[in-house]
């Protein structure tokens, strides 16, 4: 049988944006691998038990894993290219790698309706798995972020979204369709960032605050965070990946942030696109939008196809072929640059 284009098989990564969204990062719990496995072929049926009633809301609800709780739920192959979220730690920023086993991405028009999933979710897992991450993010203006700059705007649309999204067949045969995602919480201080003029604010972004263009090439500085995350290939050609930040807030905590989350078909596009803006170029040009967000949480997960989550492998130890050695992660693909683009199949019109 032809294996499906990723647009049929991938849970809803290539999503609209929304009004709401929810990101919750779970730890399982040792012993708790039973009941999360016998979960995962529900899942469908929960997004569509509440988002049924709801299709105004547009309920999307991606499920991720982590490298370390793969090899405790499923027998079988991994995914080529899922290791742990790899730290950095620059000069003057650090990117934290924080706990995390299970990602949940819910997103909708109203947050109420990714509340409902979730409740079901973490209503029967239980004490098999621990909230160790929630964010409640919502549209803020015209979709800015709250540094005050419309964030998205150079996202890939249409079949590039797919394209930059989704593994194909050449990259890995037993996960068509799935994604790698990588999450990090970033907290802002935005009285360092409101000291600065539009103008100067401007140069951090790489875009107009207002209009929200590109600054022309030639007053678009290196370390502005359009030039840090523009990813060439060896080919030439742009290397994306698809964004759903949001923004979230809470006065009590004295916070204000941005949740990032970036899915790709690989990931060291992403990782490519931190170690700029951590680490830097040869001259020492790292992203200043560092100086006002500061990075406390970060992970990695794998979003697997649709088909792997209604009927998951079974559990390692009960896989007869499986090998008594702990599975190896991926190696991490730092400093590298990213891969040759591969030819994804596309979605039909
Ligand atoms: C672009 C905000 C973190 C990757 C942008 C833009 C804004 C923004 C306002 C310009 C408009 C657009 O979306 O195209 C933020 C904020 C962040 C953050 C507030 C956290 C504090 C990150 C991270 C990555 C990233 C961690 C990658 C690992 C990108 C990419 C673009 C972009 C690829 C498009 C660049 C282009 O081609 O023009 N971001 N971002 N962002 N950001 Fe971020």
């Amino acid at each position: 049988m032809p294996k499906p284009a990723p647009a049929d098989a991938a849970q809803p990564v290539v999503s609209p944006l929304t009004s709401a969204a929810m990101f919750l990062v779970l730890t399982v719990a040792d012993g708790g691998e039973d009941a999360v496995r016998d979960l995962v072929p529900d899942l469908s049926a929960y997004a569509r038990a509440v988002g049924f009633g709801r299709p105004d809301a547009g309920l999307a609800c991606v499920t991720g894993f982590g490298s370390a709780v793969w090899d405790r739920l499923f027998a079988g192959p991994r995914p080529a290219e899922l290791h742990p979220f790899v730290a950095l730690d620059g000069p003057q920023h650090s990117a934290p790698s924080t706990p995390g086993d299970i990602l949940l991405h819910l997103r909708a028009e109203s947050l109420d309706v990714c509340y409902d999933f979730a409740d079901h979710v973490l209503t029967r897992l239980g004490g098999a798995v621990e909230v160790v991450d929630e964010v409640h993010g919502w549209r803020y203006q015209d979709r800015r972020d709250l540094l005050g700059f419309v964030d998205g705007t150079e996202n890939p649309e249409g079949v590039e979204a797919f394209d930059a999204a989704l593994v194909d067949a050449e990259r890995d045969l037993d996960f068509v369709g799935g994604s790698y995602v990588i999450v990090q919480k970033y907290l802002h201080d935005m009285a360092a960032w409101n000291a600065l003029s539009d103008r100067e604010q401007e140069l951090v972004i790489g875009r107009t605050k207002a209009g929200n263009v590109q600054l022309p090439d030639d007053s678009l500085p290196k370390t502005s965070h359009v030039d840090r995350n523009t990813i060439v290939g060896e080919d030439g050609e742009e290397r994306d990946i698809l964004r759903a930040n949001m923004p979230f807030g809470s006065f009590k905590e004295g916070e204000a942030g941005t949740y990032f989350i970036g899915y790709c078909a690989t990931p060291t596009v992403t990782e490519q696109m931190l170690l700029n803006m951590f680490l830097g170029d040869e001259n020492g040009n790292r992203d200043r939008i560092l100086d006002f967000s500061t990075a406390v949480t970060g992970g990695l997960f794998f979003v697997p196809p649709t088909g792997f989550l209604d009927d998951p492998p079974p559990a390692p130890d009960a896989d007869p072929d499986a090998d008594s050695a702990p599975a190896t992660p991926a190696a991490p693909a730092v400093l590298a640059a990213p891969t040759a683009p591969t030819a994804n199949p596309r979605p039909t019109d």
